[in-house]
């Protein structure tokens, strides 16, 4: 049996990290006001009431992708090629790639995630049930600049898939997003045959998708709350969790839905060296869920150097999708 290589990009710096949270929350409230970066939302608590929320009723997305790799796998192993690197972005505990690997076959599989230590638990059980497979584990933090290091490649030549499921590039901006998937082609290598399979939350109505990020149970509330125990621990900062509430909106001028803590009363905020008063109402915006139309993501690929994408969705008609995955070649 092989056993899974691990390699470590990305060791958070402690100081650049405080920084960055603490010029997002003393941002003024003109222009944007106070925001911090979703990656946030993942600590090692965030992460498993992240695997709590694609259970709920309301959030479609992760069930209704996994229904359309289940409907369409079979074509979909048309265009992958086999004996592939499968370069899975964001494994977390890996299991949608690896309930491909039946169908795609790769010859590799490198999955990349911020949080390497995750990612050991689940490769080395995946080894097990894949012993012949080459597996790689990643840790990077890739929202600002995709940097795979050159072990992914080595050592012989085959064509990269990049994959890029569950609509996480829906938190990065239009303009982000271009410029990741820029790079997302960059990473696909020269390599004949290889592209992106990425999944993409479609607009829809706005009542359905902010059901979806403020379910019935409050577990998406909880995600978000949960929050400000991170960022306590990461600035020192006293937060309470009592006088934050949740809110979640559609942006439908932005395609967009938006979370954010809204304060419960007029509060101060201090943690070593400053602080910060909240008015009553005042928010933290804490992420970007954006939304996009098959023709709009599929001219953003072409944008990015990809060719023309084949999508699938889980409607009869590409334009009632709720969700849709899309193969581009690079
Ligand atoms: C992991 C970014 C795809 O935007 O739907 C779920 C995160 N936030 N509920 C999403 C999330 C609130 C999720 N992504």
């Amino acid at each position: 049996m092989k056993t899974p290589q691990f390699i470590q990009i990305h060791h958070m710096q402690l100081e650049a990290v405080r920084q960055e949270l603490l010029q997002g929350l003393t941002a003024n409230p003109q222009p944007g006001g106070a925001s911090t970066s979703p990656k946030f939302l993942y600590d090692a608590l965030g992460s498993r009431v992240f695997e709590a929320i694609t259970e709920l009723p309301e959030y479609y997305p992760t069930r209704t992708e996994a229904a359309i790799f289940e409907a369409h796998g079979g074509a979909m192993a048309q265009r992958v090629p086999a004996g592939a690197t499968l370069i899975d972005l964001g494994a977390g505990n890996c299991n949608k790639a690896a309930s491909l690997f039946d169908r795609f076959i790769p010859a590799r599989y490198v999955a990349v995630d911020i949080s390497v230590e995750f990612l050991r638990n689940a490769l080395n059980c995946l080894q097990r049930q894949y012993p012949a497979l080459d597996m790689v584990g990643v840790g990077l933090d890739f929202s600002q600049t995709l940097n795979l290091p050159p072990e992914v490649g080595a050592p012989d030549a085959a064509p990269r898939v990049l994959f890029y499921p569950g609509s996480s590039i829906g938190n990065f901006t239009p303009t982000e997003a271009l410029a990741f998937l820029r790079q997302v082609h960059q990473a696909c290598g020269p390599v004949a045959g290889g592209g992106l399979l990425i999944g993409v939350d479609l607009i829809k109505d706005s009542a359905e998708l902010e059901a979806a990020y403020d379910d019935a149970l409050g577990v998406t509330a909880a995600f978000n709350r949960n929050l400000l125990s991170h960022i306590n621990r990461l600035v020192g900062s006293d937060l309470r969790l009592a006088d934050w509430g949740h809110v979640a909106l559609y942006n439908t001028d932005e395609s967009r839905i938006e979370m954010h803590l809204a304060a419960h009363r007029d509060l101060t905020v201090h943690w070593p060296g400053g602080q910060r008063t909240f008015a009553q109402g005042e928010r933290i915006h804490t992420e970007n869920s954006y939304k996009w139309t098959i023709d709009g993501f599929s001219q953003l690929l072409r944008e990015a150097g990809f060719g023309q994408a084949v999508t699938w969705t889980d409607a009869a008609t590409p334009e009632q999708g709720r969700f849709a995955v899309l193969w581009a070649s690079a």
